[in-house]
Formats: C-alpha cells, sequence, structure tokens
C-alpha cells in the first residue's frame, strides 16, 4: 500500500503510544519483520518550534525504521506547520497528526482529541500542515468525543479535503479512554467514504485480527498498540498468516533476549552509530549533547551515567507492565523487574525468568 509517495511493504504499522514507541523500541520490531510502518510517541509542536531538549529527544528516528512516521500534537495552525516543517527538515517520511489524545492536560489546549470537536479549526490545522511540507500529512483520531458527538466519518472527510494523506481511526471515543472495545463498524464507514488509505486501530492482540481486520472491512491497514507490546512478534506472525503460513512460536529464550537486546540500545543510544544512522531536530545552542557530557568533569558524568541508568530500568519497568501479560508466571517477572536496582540487577532478573544462559554485556 501506499501512503503519497510512500510505499509500505506491510499494511501493518507499530501505532503511536506515548512512553512505549521510543527508537529503540521501534528498531526491535521492524527487526522482527511484518512492520511496515513505525509512527514515534507524539511529540510537542510547541517544544519542536521552541528547541525544548526532551521534546527533540522524543523526535529522533534512525535509518533502520524506515518509513517512519513522527506524530505531532498541538492546536495552532502556525506552530504545526512549523513543526511538521521540522520533521521533514529531520529526514522522516511522513508527519502525523494527534487527534486522539483524551488527556486533559494536551486536550485542554485545543490539541489531541479536543481538535474533533472543532472540526473547522482542525482542517486549518491540517490544511496549513499540507500546505508547509511535501511529506505525507496523515492524521489519527477517535471514534469522536463523546457518545453524543461521534463525528469521525464527518471529520476524515474533512481532513482529506484539507490534504491529508491518510487516516487513522482508533474507534473509541476521547469519553471512553480505553474502556469498552473499538467501534471497528464505525472504523469500515470511515474507510469506505473516503479515497485516501484508513487505518483501523484498537483491539488487535492476535495476529490473526490484523488479517482479518484487512479481510472483513474495508480499511488499508491496521494500526497495533498493545498488542505490540505484548507481543513485539505480532507483525512477523501476521504476515505469515496473510502468506497462508502457519505463524513461528516464540521461545521463551526469544522473549529474554528481547528484553535484553532493549536494554542495551537504550543503554547505548546515540554511541557508536555510523554516521546518518540516527536522525535528530537541530538543537538550541544551550543542550546538553552527548559532546557537551563527554567534556564534563568525571563527577558530573558519573552522575549523568547514573540518572540514564534509572531511566533505563524504568523503560523497562514501562515495557514489562504489558510484556507480562499473558506470560506464565508473568506477574513474578513485573515485581522482580520493579525492584531491580541497577542494569546489572535488571539483566540478571531477565537471564534468570527466560532461563538464558548467564549474560555478558
Ligand atoms: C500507553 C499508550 C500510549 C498511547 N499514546 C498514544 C499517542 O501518543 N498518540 C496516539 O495517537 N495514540 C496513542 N495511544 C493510542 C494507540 O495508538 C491506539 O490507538 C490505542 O491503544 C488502541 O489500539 P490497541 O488496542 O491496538 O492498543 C496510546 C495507547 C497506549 C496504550
Amino acid at each position: 500500500m501506499k501512503i503519497g509517495s510512500i510505499n509500505l511493504e506491510q499494511p501493518f504499522a507499530l501505532a503511536p503510544m506515548a512512553g512505549m514507541t521510543d527508537t529503540a523500541f521501534r528498531r526491535l520490531v521492524k527487526r522482527r519483520g511484518g512492520c511496515g510502518l513505525v509512527i514515534s510517541e507524539m511529540v510537542s509542536s510547541e517544544g519542536l518550534v521552541r528547541g525544548i531538549d526532551r521534546t527533540l529527544d522524543y523526535a529522533e528516528y534512525t535509518e533502520e525504521e524506515r518509513p517512519v512516521s513522527i506524530q505531532i500534537f498541538g492546536g495552532d495552525p502556525e506552530k504545526m506547520a512549523h513543526a511538521a516543517q521540522i520533521v521533514e527538515g529531520m529526514g522522516a517520511d511522513m508527519v502525523d497528526v494527534n487527534m486522539g489524545c483524551p488527556v486533559p492536560k494536551i486536550a485542554k489546549h485545543n490539541a489531541g482529541c479536543s481538535l474533533m470537536r472543532e472540526p473547522e479549526h482542525a482542517q486549518a490545522v491540517v490544511s496549513a500542515m499540507a500546505k508547509a511540507v511535501k511529506i505525507p500529512v496523515t492524521v489519527k483520531m477517535r471514534a469522536g468525543w463523546n457518545d453524543q458527538e461521534i463525528n469521525a466519518p464527518e471529520l476524515a472527510r474533512r481532513m482529506q479535503d484539507a490534504g491529508a494523506a491518510a487516516i487513522a481511526v482508533h474507534g473509541r471515543t476521547a469519553a471512553q479512554s480505553y474502556s469498552g472495545s473499538s467501534d471497528w463498524d464505525l472504523i469500515s464507514r470511515v474507510a469506505g467514504a473516503l479515497t485516501i488509505p484508513v487505518f483501523g486501530s484498537g483491539d488487535c492482540v492476535e495476529p490473526s485480527q490484523l488479517v482479518q481486520k484487512l479481510q472483513d472491512g474495508r480499511v488499508a491497514g491496521v494500526l497495533v498498540g498493545r498488542g505490540a507490546l505484548r507481543n513485539p512478534w505480532i507483525f512477523e506472525q501476521a504476515a505469515a498468516i496473510a502468506r497462508g503460513e502457519r505463524p513461528r512460536e516464540i521461545s521463551p529464550a526469544e522473549r529474554g533476549q528481547f528484553l535484553l537486546e532493549y536494554i542495551d540500545l537504550l543503554l547505548h543510544e546515540r554511541t557508536g552509530e555510523a554516521e546518518g544512522f540516527r536522525h535528530v531536530a537541530p538543537t538550541p545552542p544551550s543542550a546538553l549533547s552527548p559532546a557537551a557530557i563527554a567534556s564534563c568533569p568525571t563527577a558530573e558524568r558519573t552522575a549523568v551515567a547514573r540518572g540514564h541508568h534509572k531511566w533505563v530500568i524504568n523503560k523497562l519497568r514501562a515495557l514489562n507492565s504489558w510484556y507480562t501479560k499473558g506470560l506464565d508466571n508473568g506477574s513474578h517477572l513485573r515485581i522482580a523487574i520493579n525492584s531491580a536496582e541497577s542494569i546489572d540487577h535488571l539483566r540478571d532478573i531477565v537471564a534468570d525468568f527466560f532461563q538464558l544462559a548467564a549474560y555478558s554485556a
């Protein structure tokens, strides 16, 4: 399938998930195969335009992830257009607009799902972005704000008119958050009324469901969120089913190895990478770049490293709240990882649980 001029080898995509779909996780998913597109966690347009360090980190991606889409949020057409230009300047393949986030902190700023309540304004945002960049601009929305305001079909048409190259619909309202289930009939209706590709999102946790959704409805593709956090092989397995093959069973050793690789990628982010591998947004001169960190006095460097290790441990805790679901004795692993105090301890816990040979970094 194609989005604008970008070819996707598979119609399955890793959904954007704040705090979860960082560049390391996206790379690991891509390496397992079957995933046609990865989308970043949501990135603030305001932060991008102002060059705020944390925001710039969220927007980073690597060559290995292509095709890659960077999702931005915001409600100001000019800033969103400027942010889209920054994303384009970083060489990303697509820029996606978040119209689905129900979190009040985001929605109260006229961004996320609250854009769905102001269709004309939402159209102005997407139109400004589509005029500002050459890469495809896509939109991810929910069914609507609440049961009384289900307007995805109408809004999606407006987005198409405004220049969007594809739409993704999570078939729940903002009021539902994650309760109930995603309305795939509504998603099919949206898809049937548009000429641009529509991705459906919500509740695909088994690889066969991804294939089923494609066969059932009129969607061009399927986004997978939580199902990929539980089972990063879901895309590879769905692609096998689509080819008429039996999906491969994933061994405990592979599951353990995935976590060890994730720890290593997070730990060694930005070190020893070939030139051109990592794409970063322009940094303001005051930011603490890796070169600046290297020139810090030793005590400060140790503090930076300690902070980084803590961040890695927290990332593993966050992933494991999903990854351990459905694993035999998964709660034991979750509890053990929550108690990990160092990277070595973390690796030992993973190696023990999955009965991997002693780990050496
Ligand atoms: C932890 C988490 C973070 C999420 N963050 C985002 C986000 O940043 N942007 C977005 O558009 N959707 C976000 N979503 C929604 C997902 O992209 C997806 O639409 C939703 O989870 C339904 O799909 P699923 O049932 O496959 O998880 C998030 C979902 C989860 C669980």
